[in-house]
């Protein structure tokens, strides 16, 4: 039978993840040890209050389908914790609960991107904002990051001064970069993207994942910022999907038309897990633990990736990624960490044209595992 597959579909690359999580699962077959530094989930189960509060859902029959843009209630204490965390005053009415932030942001490319638009990312950028804007038809301007992978501002000015530039996305704290960007530095760029009549998302999504570094919401004096997060990362709550988008009414009335038609709302008793986590005092606890631990294994493995001599890593501020420099050619150098060392780790070209000397690692493991990795790599880095 001959198929035909659409071309919006084919321009769609598969995950740069896939082919070193295949070797991983082959070698694991065969019985080796493999560390996995390659994940972007947390490796802390979901605080127990959270579950309980599903669970109790669950029993008392709330399985049915909710809203669509998801229950009130959540709605009601995620406008709060809006107000009170990021300063974001936006009503209830104003916010959607979707399946996942990535769903959040395909909503928002799906409204507000078409055949022949553009779309700012830096480069280097997670890995799915390309794709999502590729799925409308539209392209993707990259805009480079200066070597303290921070936004390199007179290249994001330049071209949206040039570029008929649709909409910019921010994402501090950043994966893969693992930087936070300032309160200044995050107005810059709102504020040009702004006189270019560009609509900026920021993606918040490792807001509470910093170290001794603020975090900056530019939708709290922004009002056209459309802001996404979710539950994933400061939960540890990755296969609940649930995640939300926060915009003015009008744009929430043209986001919710795809929800509808696509998934109909968020699963009906994951919301009623988040409702625990807003509202419990235990689950603020359990995010500052895991926090603390995060730290100590970025301390733990930055120092030990500057001690190879070809490597570089900047001190990252906030998420859970180190994004060193391995001097390289970085797909090389993931698959010989693969093969030779059992460790996986994802390389930077996956985020973009620039980074391909970089790779990036994910701190979401235990000490020791962090540890027998460093003495693994000398293998290859010294
Ligand atoms: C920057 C960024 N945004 C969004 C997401 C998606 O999160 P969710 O699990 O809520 O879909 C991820 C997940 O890796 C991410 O790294």
């Amino acid at each position: 039978m001959s198929r035909k597959i659409s071309r919006r579909v084919q321009r769609i690359e598969s995950s740069a993840t896939l082919k070193m999580a295949d070797l991983a699962k082959k070698l694991r077959r065969k019985g080796e040890d493999v560390i996995s530094l390659g994940v972007g989930e947390p490796d802390f189960d979901t605080p127990y209050n959270i579950k309980e509060c599903s669970k109790q859902a669950l029993d008392d029959g709330f399985v049915h389908y909710t809203d669509s843009k998801g229950i009130p209630e959540l709605r009601e204490l995620l406008s709060e914790k809006l107000s009170r965390d990021n300063g974001i005053k936006k009503k209830p009415s104003e916010i959607i609960l979707t399946p996942g932030a990535k769903f959040a942001i395909f909503l928002a490319c799906q409204t507000l991107l078409e055949d022949g638009d553009k779309a700012l990312l830096f480069d280097p950028s997670w890995v799915s904002y390309k794709e999502s804007v590729k799925m409308t038809g539209a392209e993707v301007e990259w805009c480079s990051m200066n070597e303290d992978l921070r936004p390199s501002v007179e290249e994001y000015k330049d071209i949206l001064e040039s570029e008929n530039i649709s909409i910019v996305v921010l994402n501090s704290p950043c994966n893969p970069t693992g930087q936070v960007y300032s309160e200044e530095e995050v107005r810059e760029l709102v504020e040009i993207a702004l006189d270019n009549d560009a609509t900026v998302l920021s993606d918040e999504i490792y807001e509470k994942i910093v170290y001794n570094r603020d975090h900056y919401s530019p939708a709290s004096d922004y009002q056209d910022v459309v802001t996404i997060n979710g539950f994933s990362k400061t939960y540890s709550m990755t296969g609940w999907r649930l995640g939300y988008i926060v915009a003015d009414e009008d744009l929430i009335n043209q986001f919710i038309k795809i929800q509808q038609h696509s998934v109909s709302c968020p699963t009906s008793f994951a919301q009623k897990g988040a409702l625990c986590a807003l509202n419990d005092p235990v689950s603020d606890e359990v995010v500052s633990e895991m926090v603390e631990r995060f730290r100590d294994r970025r301390d733990l493995l930055v120092e030990g990736l500057n001690s190879f001599s070809e490597v570089e890593c900047v001190t990252p501020e906030g998420a859970f990624y180190a994004f060193p420099d391995v001097g390289r050619d970085s797909d090389m150098v993931a698959e010989r960490l693969l093969r030779e060392c059992h460790v996986v780790v994802t390389p930077g070209s996956a985020f973009g044209e620039d980074s391909r000397n970089n790779i990036r690692i994910s701190y979401a493991r235990s000490e020791e595992r962090i540890k027998e990795a460093l003495e693994r790599m000398e293998e290859i880095f010294d």
